[in-house]
């Protein structure tokens, strides 16, 4: 068969949560005190992080993802009824250090070492991203760490893809979009960009447009897709 090759990539740019950081890892550090329900809780919180970024965006009242994601945990905790003094503020400083997938760091150190632009293009306020980048040991790896605050409005807004274009200098044909979030990375197709949807959680095909150019498991498989073969 042959293997999926993208040509005439200049830059590599990432989605943040769920892609490179792991956003489970923030409830389960907390299992401790969530017990079996961490999970649920987990889940819960990310679905309505989504959605409250889509109802903000749709009803034109914009706040930024910090809040977004502290309402959402609101909602979840008080769903799932659990009320214990500190466990959301010991929640949202977790958000602030999530892990990385395992293959993370090697991945883009060995995307680096070849010379590939990297960056970041995140719902993610600055300060969100500059923390966890920092924490999971990822400062100097990315050559632009970019917010939607920038813009004023959440992914899926053609105007967040553009940024990352723009700051980079790089034209949409000649990044390489990597989201762990289907509509991400379809919105991303149809803006304009080459994309790898890196379906972690093997989720069935999004039916929006566009579809992306390829499929991988993790990011591991990235570097080979990327860079032009030698040989013959
Ligand atoms: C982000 C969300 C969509 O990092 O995961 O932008």
């Amino acid at each position: 068969m042959e293997k999926l090759q993208i040509s005439g990539v200049e830059a590599c740019v990432f989605d943040a949560y769920g892609t490179l950081f792991d956003f489970n890892t923030a409830a389960l550090a907390a299992r401790d005190e969530l017990g079996d329900d961490w999970q649920r809780l987990s889940d819960l919180w990310r679905q309505k992080q989504l959605q409250y970024t889509w109802l903000r965006g749709l009803a034109g009242r914009h706040a930024d993802f910090w809040q977004v994601t502290g309402d959402a945990l609101d909602f979840s905790l008080a769903t799932l009824q659990i009320d214990r003094p500190g466990l959301r503020a010991r929640l949202m400083d977790l958000y602030l250090h999530l892990g990385t997938y395992p293959e993370v760091a090697a991945t883009l150190r060995e995307l680096k070492a070849g010379g590939m632009k990297l960056a970041i293009l995140s719902n993610g306020t600055p300060a969100m991203l500059a923390a966890v980048v920092t924490s999971s040991g990822l400062d100097g790896v990315f050559d632009a760490v970019l917010s939607v605050e920038d813009v004023g409005a959440f992914k899926p807004h053609p105007a967040v893809y553009g940024l990352a274009s723009d700051r980079l200098r790089v034209a949409p044909a000649a990044i390489c979009f990597l989201s762990s979030n289907g509509w991400d990375a379809y919105s991303a197709k149809a803006f304009g960009f080459r994309v790898l949807w890196c379906n972690r959680f093997g989720q069935a095909a999004e039916r929006i447009p566009e579809t992306p150019d390829g499929e991988i498991s993790d990011l591991s498989a990235l570097p080979p897709i990327v860079f032009p073969r030698t040989g013959s």
